[in-house]
């Protein structure tokens, strides 16, 4: 019998097993392996996160101590790296730089891929530790200025402020960009994550499928949105503003970036942490002008969609670009700044996926022609 429906964008299908994350989208609620996302962030450093999320259990200190060195051993990029960061068209997103290097990182370390759950990645941790330096070489290449070198006593996120600012945080700072990027660390098969287990599930690298989850990232449906969001606000510029630019939008059936999400049926719980981050750093650099209006945006944006019986929510994408811009962070790397954190998830999944592989290849459902006869003549 002809198949006649099927799940569009697998909405609600189950792909896989995993217990790497849970996102309970009717509670608002977050989980890695089974840690809430609240207590993560408040007691956990990025890099005991990665740990977490790559060995599946919380490190000893022991253990905590030598991964931490051994990620930011791993920090410094050889120079035929940063030869090509400088030789990257200037004018490319560096989400199409990231996505490039990626594999140049494979080809220029000493790495022994291997397609198994025990492969070296989790040794080398070179897609995690060496992205924020990637990230930081190619804005200040392309702004004219030189690479800093990472600093090994500085955590994941406050090292990444340094080499791209070339002057240290103050620990506030670099707590909530190291914190921002265990928000964004993991979240399920997501489209990005889910693109890094196809490639993983036949038998690809750890390298091709990150690179591959990087150019998924980059849509504006999924981590490209952060950016967008700073467009938004820039453009509706003052509280007075949000209500017609809101309306107008609609209007024109346009998404407004960083609200809704597939799963989602309440506030996402990052946003709201995300929001606190926002409000502490708005009143250090007495600059409340983007809280202001995303606040409008929100309230106005909710009480439209209520209205049409649809609540729709913030994501983690709605307050994070504000956040980094009053961390001095251009826009133009907000999603990459999406990027180097989920690495860590990604890798994960990649782990996780070869444990029990099955390649992935769901089938169409056909809506073509067939048996159609060739044409008698040259088609003019
Ligand atoms: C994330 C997203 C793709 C999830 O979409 P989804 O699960 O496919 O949900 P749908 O697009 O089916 O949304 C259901 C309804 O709500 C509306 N809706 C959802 N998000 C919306 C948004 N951000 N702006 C305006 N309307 C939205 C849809 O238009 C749809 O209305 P309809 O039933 O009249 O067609 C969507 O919410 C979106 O595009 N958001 C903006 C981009 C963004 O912030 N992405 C980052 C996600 S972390």
């Amino acid at each position: 019998m002809a198949e006649k429906s099927y799940a569009k964008g697998l909405e609600g299908v189950i792909a896989g097993e995993s217990k790497i994350c849970k996102v309970d989208g009717e509670n608002g609620r977050l989980y890695y392996y089974g840690y809430r996302i609240a207590d993560l962030v408040e007691k956990a450093s990025f890099e005991e996160v990665t740990y977490l999320l790559l060995y599946g259990k919380l490190p000893t200190s022991r253990e905590l101590s030598e991964f931490t060195a051994r990620m930011r051993k791993n920090r410094e990029l050889k120079p035929p790296i940063l030869n090509i960061i400088k030789e990257f068209p200037r004018s490319s997103h560096p989400m199409e730089l990231l996505q490039t290097i990626v594999n140049f990182l494979s080809g220029y370390i000493d790495h022994k891929i291997e397609h198994s759950p025990t492969c070296n990645c989790r040794q080398t941790l070179h897609q995690i530790a060496q992205l924020p330096a990637v990230i930081a070489a190619f804005h200040r290449f392309r702004n004219g200025l030189n690479y800093i070198s990472p600093r090994d006593d500085l955590s994941h996120g406050a090292n990444f402020l340094w080499q791209l600012k070339g002057t240290e945080p103050d620990s506030e700072d670099g707590e909530i960009m190291d914190k921002c990027l265990t928000l964004h660390a993991e979240h399920s098969f997501n489209a990005s994550t889910f693109t890094a287990r196809v490639v993983a599930s036949t038998l690809s690298t750890c390298y091709c499928s990150i690179s591959a989850a990087i150019g998924s990232l980059f849509g504006s449906l999924h981590g490209g949105a952060n950016e967008k969001v700073i467009t938004m606000v820039e453009d509706i510029d003052n509280v007075e503003n949000a209500a017609p630019w809101i309306d107008a939008a609609l209007a024109k059936k346009q998404k407004i970036m960083g609200m809704g999400h597939r799963v989602y049926k309440a506030k996402d719980p990052r946003a709201v942490i995300m929001e606190r981050f926002l409000q502490t750093l708005s009143s250090k650099y007495n600059d409340n002008s983007k809280l202001v209006v995303l606040e409008e945006i929100e309230k106005v944006f909710r009480e439209r969609m209520e209205e049409k019986g649809k609540p729709i929510y913030p994501n983690v994408d709605f307050f994070s670009g504000a956040v980094y811009s009053l961390l001095g962070i251009p826009s133009s790397l907000f999603t990459p700044i999406f990027a180097m954190a989920r690495a860590s998830g990604w890798l994960a999944h990649i782990l996780e996926q070869r444990v029990d592989n099955r390649l992935f290849r769901p089938k169409a459902l056909y809506t073509g022609e067939v048996d159609r006869p060739w044409p008698a003549e040259s088609i003019d």
